[in-house]
C-alpha cells in the first residue's frame, strides 16, 4: 500500500515526473492504463506567479486526472512557497519539492540538485512550502541521493532528509543517482535500501532504470520502498503500468500490445495533446511517437516516418499505414531496456 498524505493506493507503480513528457494527455494515457498517481513536470516557481499561456498548460487538470502531483522547482523560499500555494489552489493535490534536477544551468541557478549542497535553503524551503499549502494538502520532496559520492554530500542528503521529516513532509522519491552522475551509470537500488532501513515508517517512492514492469517489481521487492516511480520507461510506453499490475496480482505478464492497441492508445494521446496544445501537437507528439515506435514489428521505418511527421497530416498518414486495424500485424514488441535514452534537458 502507497500512502501519500491521505491519499492511498493499492497499485504502487506510478507516472514520474518528467520535463517536456509529464503533462495533462500523458498522464491520462497512463492512468487509463492502471497508474494512480502521476506529477506533472517540474515548473519553475517563478513562472507559476506569472500570467500566460504557459500557466494556462500548468494549470490544466483533467477531471480524470487526480490525485496529481505538481512539482516545483526555485531557488528563493519566499517565492517557492507564494508558488506551492497557487499550486494547491489550482487544484493540485500533492506539492513535490525538486531538489534532484541536474542540468547544468539549473544548478548554476542554485535550483534543483544544487539544493543538496545548501542544506539551510533547502530545509528553508520546505518549511515555506508546508507552511504555504493547506494542512489537508501534503507535501513530498523529490532528491538525488546526493551531490556526489563524498561523505560530506550523503551527510547533507540526510540533513535535508531528517529536516524535511520535521517539518512535516508526506514522502519521499529518491532517485538512486547522484547529481554529478547525471544520467550516466546505474541508480543504487541499495541506497533505497539503506533508506529504507533508516526510516521504517516514512513513505519511500524508488526511482531510477525502471524501464520494465520487472523492474518495478524487482526495486518494490529488492528495496522495500513504498512504490516506484516510472520516468523514462513510461515514455511511449504507457502499458507498462498494466504490465506491472498483472505481475503484482501474481498473473502472468500480458502479451505486448498489438499494433492494433498501440494505434488506439497513440491516437487517444494525439487527441488529448490536440485539445491541450492545439496546433502545436504534431511536434509535441514526436518525441512520444519515436519511443511508441519501439513497440512495433516495424520499429525502424515507424520510427523513421514518426520523425517526418511534422504537422497533422503527416501524423495521420504514419497512423494510417503503420497502425492500420485491419492489416495482418506481426506480433508487438515488448521493450526490455532503455531503448533510445533520453536524458537531455532531463530534470532529477
Ligand atoms: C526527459 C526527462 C525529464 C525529467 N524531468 C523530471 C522532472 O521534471 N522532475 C523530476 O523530478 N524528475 C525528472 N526527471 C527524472 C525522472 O523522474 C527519474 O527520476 C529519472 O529519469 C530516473 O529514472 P529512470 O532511470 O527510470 O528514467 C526527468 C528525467 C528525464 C529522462
Amino acid at each position: 500500500m502507497l500512502r501519500i498524505g491521505p491519499f492511498e493506493f493499492p497499485f504502487p507503480v506510478v507516472q514520474a515526473a518528467l520535463s517536456g513528457y509529464s503533462d495533462a494527455p500523458m498522464r491520462q494515457i497512463a492512468r487509463q492504463l492502471g497508474c494512480p498517481y502521476a506529477i506533472h513536470e517540474v515548473v519553475l516557481d517563478k513562472l507559476v506567479l506569472q500570467r500566460g499561456r504557459l500557466q494556462r498548460e500548468i494549470f490544466h487538470i483533467p477531471a480524470d486526472d487526480h490525485p496529481v502531483g505538481g512539482q516545483l522547482m526555485g531557488a528563493e523560499p519566499t517565492m517557492f512557497g507564494e508558488a506551492a500555494a497557487v499550486m494547491a489552489a489550482r487544484g493540485y493535490d500533492v506539492i513535490d519539492i525538486n531538489f534532484g534536477c541536474p542540468v547544468r544551468k539549473v544548478l548554476g541557478r542554485c535550483r534543483g540538485g544544487f539544493l543538496l549542497s545548501e542544506p539551510r535553503t533547502a530545509i528553508e524551503i520546505v518549511r515555506r512550502v508546508r507552511d504555504a499549502v493547506p494542512p489537508v494538502v501534503p507535501v513530498t520532496v523529490k532528491m538525488r541521493r546526493g551531490l556526489d559520492d563524498s561523505p560530506e554530500s550523503e551527510r547533507k542528503f540526510f540533513q535535508i532528509f531528517d529536516a524535511a521529516l520535521e517539518v512535516g513532509v508526506s514522502g519521499f522519491t529518491i532517485h538512486g543517482r547522484t547529481v554529478e552522475q547525471r544520467y550516466v551509470g546505474p541508480s543504487r537500488w541499495t541506497f533505497l535500501e539503506k533508506l529504507r532501513e533508516y526510516a521504517p515508517h516514512v513513505t519511500l517512492l524508488g526511482s531510477g532504470d525502471l524501464f520494465t514492469a520487472e523492474d518495478a517489481v524487482r526495486m518494490l521487492d529488492q528495496t522495500g520502498v513504498n512504490g516506484v516511480t516510472v520516468a523514462r520507461g513510461a515514455i511511449g510506453n504507457p502499458w507498462i503500468f498494466a504490465e506491472a499490475q498483472a505481475l503484482l496480482n501474481g498473473d502472468p505478464l500480458p502479451a505486448p500490445p498489438s499494433v492494433a492497441e498501440q494505434g488506439l492508445v497513440i491516437m487517444r494521446h494525439f487527441e488529448l495533446c490536440e485539445a491541450l496544445h492545439g496546433e502545436d501537437a504534431s511536434r509535441i507528439m514526436r518525441k512520444f511517437g519515436i519511443k511508441y515506435s519501439e513497440l512495433h514489428p516495424f520499429a525502424a521505418d515507424v520510427k523513421a516516418a514518426f520523425i517526418r511527421a511534422g504537422r497533422r497530416v503527416d501524423w495521420m498518414a504514419v497512423m494510417n499505414e503503420w497502425y492500420a486495424p485491419d492489416r495482418d500485424w506481426p506480433p508487438g514488441v515488448r521493450r526490455n531496456g532503455p531503448g533510445d535514452l533520453i536524458a537531455a534537458g532531463a530534470c532529477a
